[in-house]
């Protein structure tokens, strides 16, 4: 999908590579862990719209389907490749997603859509400025009092997770989320209440959890 902005960066950055995706992050990366975390954090209600931004796969999008069938479920992703999986996982599961190609710095939706987006292992593959825009984006299409629940590379917490940080800092967009810079991002996009809810450590590297809250008083 065309990206005026910078690059775009697939699920495992070579669409070639994409099969593997799923059991990497099965077997790699807690995936059960720290998606279970971040349907907890996100207390979605029954009736509920809820974005998965960067959806890849649709595991998460699935899983919160699953746990919440009284709410509105979509995911987009850039990729129509993965998006291809996602909506086959769908069915396979027997829940109902609306799938929809496109950028999260430039979202086909209208303000005041959600009021939840999700985004898990997506942030990284942003550069600072598609960041940004991102945050911008999610900040407008959330109602007010709508909340962002993010799982992404963190901040290092442990002298292991530092050393492992210094490694994977050169992949992909990682940097800005080791060097603890995502709240600042997503609080210069107008969001509040900006708490990192937990992290782990994968054999990747830190994982962090946030929430972030677009104001109750607040419309645009
Ligand atoms: C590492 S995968 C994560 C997928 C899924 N959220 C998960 O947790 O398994 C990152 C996904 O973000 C998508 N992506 C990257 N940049 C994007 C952008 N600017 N807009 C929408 N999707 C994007 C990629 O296509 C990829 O599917």
């Amino acid at each position: 999908m065309a990206d005026m902005t910078g690059p775009y960066i697939p699920a495992l950055r070579f669409r070639l590579l994409t099969p593997l995706y799923d059991p990497l992050l099965k077997w790699g990366l807690q995936e059960e862990r720290f998606k279970q975390q971040l349907i907890a954090q996100a207390e979605i209600g029954p009736h509920m719209q809820v974005l998965d931004l960067g959806c890849g796969t649709g595991t998460l999008t699935v899983l919160l389907a699953r746990a919440h069938s009284q709410a509105g479920l979509h995911g987009l992703d850039g990729d129509s490749a993965v998006l291809a999986i996602a909506a086959a996982k769908a069915r396979h599961s027997g829940v109902h997603i609306t799938w929809t190609q496109g950028l999260s710095h430039a979202l086909p939706y209208p303000n005041n859509t959600f009021q939840r987006v999700t985004a898990s292992l997506m942030v990284h593959h942003l550069n600072r400025d598609q960041k940004r825009r991102t945050f911008r984006e999610v900040w407008r299409v959330l109602s007010p009092g709508g909340e962002l629940h993010i799982a992404d590379f963190g901040p290092p917490h442990s002298l292991v997770t530092g050393w492992m940080s210094r490694i994977i800092r050169r992949l992909e967009e990682t940097a800005d989320n080791l060097d603890g810079l995502l709240p600042f991002l997503l609080a210069e996009s107008g969001f509040a209440e900006i708490v990192e809810t937990g992290y782990l450590t994968s054999i990747v590297g830190p994982l962090s959890l946030y929430r972030a809250v677009k104001a109750p008083n607040v419309g645009r």
